[in-house]
């Protein structure tokens, strides 16, 4: 096992560069499935969840080219192998579910481990196989050698309308890509409006695909013949970024993150303004200049886009615990997604919580810990916890860190964190 050991650093200054966004290159990746011909996804992150993704499409039937210098990825898929995403694989993340929809529209089967029940929450995906089904999809779950499937047949799609009871992210995205070569049109009502959506269905029209309203709460696909290859570039990571923007904030620094989309940032933007620090948004950069100021605690509820987002949330807990004053923090989007207030109170910080709403008092000073990383988020934030703490923090199981951020201590360390990789 590995472990980040973190010492307390001055404040971080300079320029970062943000990697391509994990959670839009992951559907682009399962959407390539659509076509026949050879898709090109420029900025693509060398992580561990796209290295997963890459292994299952591959055992589908995919070609994949991963040029990690100058990071692009190259995926053709002539001929579908194995209609599903194996146990081994599929169970190591939650986004091998969303090859469910691409492979039902390419081929009219398909048959996927369900992901391990995430730390997270429980995760379900009834709104996926909901809307398949309405699509025509017959769904049945299974148990075999100790896993769980979902497998998926139809003889082929019809377009209709869906109404998502939750903007799920991964619902929305997979339903599109079920969609787009169904037959008629689809309407998807009460749709994730997430950048990522917008992203995939810029993929998806590239590829001849004709989806409208991607960005909005109501999307439109009419279903076409046939979709050809295409070349794209991802997003930049609004998570990532945003975790710098805090990490700025949090060790009274002044960072630049350079290909960054600052309409993408808007409630990071806001509530990070609210504490007192100034960010500045440029054309392709933010900057969150933090010298001089001291933290004012804020409030903060997650919602679903373009409400602030849960994937920020346990980073902002970590600033909370060294702001002035209470700040409070209502989860509303996963269930169980407060594992890291356990591992900041090891550090000092004064944090109750009932159900998903949790109370912060700001300290003057957090102290190291052994502390354990919970989810690729709650990582990040006990980092940044250490940034500012007294005395020496090791952060374990950094391997959900590496799931989502792209050189994560090389970039830090860029910046001045006093952060090490160490292997135990
Ligand atoms: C995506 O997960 C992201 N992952 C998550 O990022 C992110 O936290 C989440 O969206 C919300 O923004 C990827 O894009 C790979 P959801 P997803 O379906 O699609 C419930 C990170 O840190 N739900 O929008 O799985 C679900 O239980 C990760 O990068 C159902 O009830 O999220 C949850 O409470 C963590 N039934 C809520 O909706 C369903 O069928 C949001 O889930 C589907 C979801």
């Amino acid at each position: 096992m590995a472990k980040y050991v973190v010492r307390q650093s001055g404040a971080l200054m300079g320029d970062l560069v943000a990697s391509g966004s994990k959670n839009a290159v992951l559907p682009l990746m399962a959407a390539s499935l659509l076509t026949d011909d050879k898709c090109r996804i420029n900025d693509t992150p060398a992580l561990r969840d796209v290295e997963v993704l890459c292994r299952i499409l591959e055992d589908i039937g995919g070609q994949i080219r991963f040029n990690k210098e100058e990071k692009y990825l190259e995926i053709e898929t002539p001929q579908i192998r194995a209609a599903g995403a194996a146990p081994h694989l599929a169970g190591r993340m939650r986004a091998s579910i969303l090859v469910l929809g691409p492979l039902l529209a390419r081929i009219g089967k398909a048959t996927v481990a369900l992901p391990g029940g995430c730390a997270i929450g429980a995760r379900p995906i009834d709104l996926h196989l909901k809307g398949l089904e309405a699509m025509g999809a017959k769904v049945q779950t299974f148990e075999k050698d100790g896993f769980d499937f979902v497998e998926a047949t139809a003889e082929h799609l019809k377009g209709c309308e869906i109404y998502l009871d939750f903007p799920s992210v991964g619902a929305t995205q997979n339903l599109i890509m079920a969609a787009v070569l169904a037959e008629g049109t689809t309407l998807i009502q009460n749709a994730a409006e997430e950048p990522e959506i917008v992203d995939l269905a810029n993929f998806l029209n590239k590829m001849g695909a004709k989806v409208k309203g991607a960005g909005t709460d109501n999307i439109r696909i009419e279903g076409v013949k046939a979709l050809h290859g295409t070349e794209h570039t991802v997003i930049p990571d609004r998570i990532e970024t945003g975790t710098f923007m805090v990490a700025a904030a949090i060790s009274g620094g002044d960072l630049t993150i350079h290909n960054a989309v600052a309409s993408h940032l808007t409630p990071i933007t806001a509530k990070l303004r609210e504490t007192g620090v100034d960010v500045f948004e440029g054309e392709d950069f933010i900057r969150v200049d933090a010298r001089g100021k001291s933290l004012k605690a804020v409030n903060i509820k997650t919602l679903p886009y373009p409400g602030f987002p849960t994937d920020m949330q346990a980073q902002f807990m970590a600033l909370l615990a060294v702001a002035k004053g209470k700040g409070t923090i209502n989860e509303t989007v996963f269930e169980n997604r407060f594992m890291h207030i356990d591992q900041l109170r090891k550090m000092g910080a004064d944090i109750t919580y009932a159900d998903r709403k949790a109370s912060i008092i700001g300290t003057k000073a957090l102290h190291g810990a052994q502390v354990r990383a919970t989810d690729l988020r709650a990582g990040a934030a006990l980092v940044l916890a250490g940034l500012v703490a007294e005395g020496v923090t090791e952060v374990s199981q950094v391997y959900y860190i590496e799931r989502g951020y792209e050189e994560f201590v090389e970039k830090m360390r860029s910046v001045g964190a006093d952060i090490e990789y160490i292997e135990e």
